[in-house]
């Protein structure tokens, strides 16, 4: 027996990475899903290999996405399940995005969450269920340099989860989950250099990167009737990234060592 066992899934941006995970989890725990993604070739790769239906939308067209939901909806005999994963990201200056760039980012992440819960929430409010889980970014919370776009669309993405949990229940549930650094084809290039890599795993209280099946396993508990009484919250999946205080991190290790 699964988790979800009857469940019907849509997952967003499922043809790579952290979507992937997801859509594969859900099926091993009993739920049917329809991978949906902008990429066309990856999306029928992913999908023969995990076993889902696929369907192609950019999630930032608001018609695409409703009539992604519809057909998946009609496809699966339902809607209970909904995984708003999609998005991109970039690094400049914030004076160096252009109209376009910016665009890119807010769209597949934010107007993408945003279309994602218009078109599915009617169907699972009909239907009297439904969970939503959304995939922001411990950079909606603690911003990096150079990340302005995304950091404000993943923030946005953790407020219209707070949103939507107020206006939808008590019926459905609707929570998010904030990846620290997981290792996808997002981040390779990034964590290609092992110095570099070796600098992560240091700053990371649980002392290295995580992987895409780690964030899997949460949105499969906040899925699940395991998180029945969940809703509107924002979980960090970080490895504790977050705890450390840059600030007074170097000041007060110092002094720690002096008491040794
Ligand atoms: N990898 C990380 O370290 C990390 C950390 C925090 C948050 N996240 C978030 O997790 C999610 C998945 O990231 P990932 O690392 O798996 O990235 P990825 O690049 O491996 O996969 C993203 C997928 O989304 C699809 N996509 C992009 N724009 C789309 C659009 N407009 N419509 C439909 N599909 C679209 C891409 O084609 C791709 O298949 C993203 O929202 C990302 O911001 C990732």
């Amino acid at each position: 027996m699964g988790l979800l066992d009857g469940h019907r899934a849509l997952v967003t941006g499922a043809a790579s990475g952290i979507g992937r995970a997801i859509a594969s989890r859900l099926l091993a725990e009993g739920s049917a899903v329809t991978l949906v993604d902008i990429d066309r070739e990856a999306l029928v790769a992913a999908a023969a290999e995990v076993g889902g239906a696929a369907v192609v939308a950019d999630v930032g067209d608001g018609d695409r996405m409703g009539a992604a939901v519809e057909e998946a909806a009609s496809a699966m005999g339902g809607l209970s399940l909904l995984v708003n994963n999609a998005g991109v990201g970039a690094v400049r200056p914030l004076h160096r995005y252009s109209d376009r760039e910016y665009d890119r980012i807010v769209d597949a992440s934010m107007r993408g969450t945003f279309n994602g819960i218009r078109a599915a929430a009617p169907v699972m409010v009909e239907a009297g269920r439904g969970v939503i889980v959304n995939v922001a970014s411990v950079s909606g919370m603690r911003p990096t340099r150079g990340e302005a776009p995304y950091a404000a669309a993943k923030a946005a993405v953790i407020a219209l989860t707070r949103s939507a949990a107020l206006e939808y229940g008590p019926t459905l549930r609707v929570n998010c989950v904030s990846p620290g650094l997981i290792e996808t084809p997002l981040t390779a290039p990034l964590l290609a250099d092992a110095p570099r890599r070796a600098g992560f795993d240091r700053r990371t209280p649980l002392g290295r990167v995580g992987t895409a099946e780690e964030v899997a396993g949460v949105v499969a508990f906040l899925c699940s009737d395991l998180a029945s009484y969940v809703t509107g919250v924002n979980l960090p999946v970080d490895g504790g990234s977050l705890l450390p205080s840059a600030q007074v991190e170097g000041v007060l290790s110092a002094l720690l060592a002096q008491t040794d």
